[in-house]
């Protein structure tokens, strides 16, 4: 997830027994024209892999290119290339990209084709139900990724017309599951264990991604592998959360630009949700105005939850 998926927090997931975690998208043009602030999505370590980058972009050759650098320069750091043809916001669709290649697919097999042939790593493909209501194409979609060489498909269940909004269509993703034979991933409001075990039996999917369910909550991934696995799961306290936190928040201040740490505001935010005392933390978060303001507003924020 954009703005939310960075390095900080993939560890974190993965530490909570996530299994695969992706890049924030990356823009193929942005590292065509050597954008160092795009570059740096890229940068992952040990403890967060195995990682996928996912890249955007709607012109094969740039595609292609910037595959062919990923792969001679991160090989030993990155698993796999992952397609966005999700993207619904209007500055990315407007330029053909992201969930805009489900109105061309023709034009999103060239990425595709393109991609796969540049790369030593294998492929997937990140899409939508369709683009709106009228124009549901998810399966034919996943079929022509399955010709044009992807490995894997994950399958949003919302149209980019709905956004984020509106409960996500898990009908269709076990419509691609049937007809394809390569892994679909199952993805779109997966928020509890329980809904992790009835995507998966309602939909034969592979695997299970996680989004919004997992802000301020890495720990949803152990609920859902203790869930999968039949074992008892005992979820944190709100201390625990916390210490996660405040952990999450010490590696944002010690990896990331200063300037970056407004950034910081709102997974603080989401950790404190429904907590006691949330709405005064969150504000002292806003107004802290560097990081030791910000880490003080934590600590206090963490012993007022032992005292309670
Ligand atoms: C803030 C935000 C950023 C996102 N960024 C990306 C992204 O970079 N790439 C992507 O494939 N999907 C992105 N998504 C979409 C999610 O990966 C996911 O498909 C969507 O939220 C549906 O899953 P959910 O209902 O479990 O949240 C983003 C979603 C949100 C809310």
């Amino acid at each position: 997830m954009a703005g939310v998926t960075d390095h900080c927090f993939r560890r974190l997931c993965r530490m909570e027994g996530c299994d695969l975690t992706f890049t924030e998208m990356v823009s193929a043009k942005g590292m065509h024209y050597g954008s160092r602030k795009t570059r740096s999505l890229i940068r992952t370590a040990n403890e967060e892999r195995p990682c996928a980058v996912q890249l955007f972009g709607s012109e094969p050759d740039i595609m292609a290119e910037i595959t062919s650098v990923i792969c001679d320069e991160y090989a030993d750091e990155i698993c796999l290339i992952d397609i966005n043809c999700g993207c619904p916001a209007p500055k990315i669709t407007s330029n053909g990209e992201g969930s805009a290649l489900m109105r061309d697919i023709p034009g999103a097999a060239r990425v595709i084709e393109a991609t796969v042939r540049a790369s030593r790593l294998p492929v997937s493909v990140k899409f939508r139900k369709g683009w709106d209501a009228n124009s549901i194409n998810a399966v034919e979609f996943a079929r022509m990724c399955e010709q044009s060489g992807a490995s894997m498909v994950t399958v949003h269940g919302r149209t980019r017309e709905s956004m984020y909004t509106g409960s996500a269509d898990w009908d269709i993703i076990a419509q691609v599951v049937d007809a394809v034979s390569i892994p679909v991933i199952g993805n779109g409001d997966i928020f509890s264990a329980e809904a992790a075990l009835s995507m998966r039996e309602r939909t034969g999917c592979a695997g299970i991604m996680v989004a919004r369910g997992a802000q301020g909550d890495p720990f949803i991934f152990r609920e859902i592998r203790c869930a999968l696995d039949e074992v008892p799961y005992s979820p944190p306290t709100d201390v625990e959360r916390m210490d996660m936190a405040i952990r999450h928040a010490r590696s944002f201040i010690e990896e990331k630009e200063p300037s970056l740490l407004p950034e910081l505001r709102k997974h603080m935010a989401w950790y404190s949700h429904g907590m006691h005392g949330s709405t005064e933390f969150r504000c002292l978060v806003n107004s802290a105005r560097n990081a030791d303001e910000m880490l003080n507003v934590l600590y206090n924020f963490r012993d007022s939850l032992t005292s309670a």
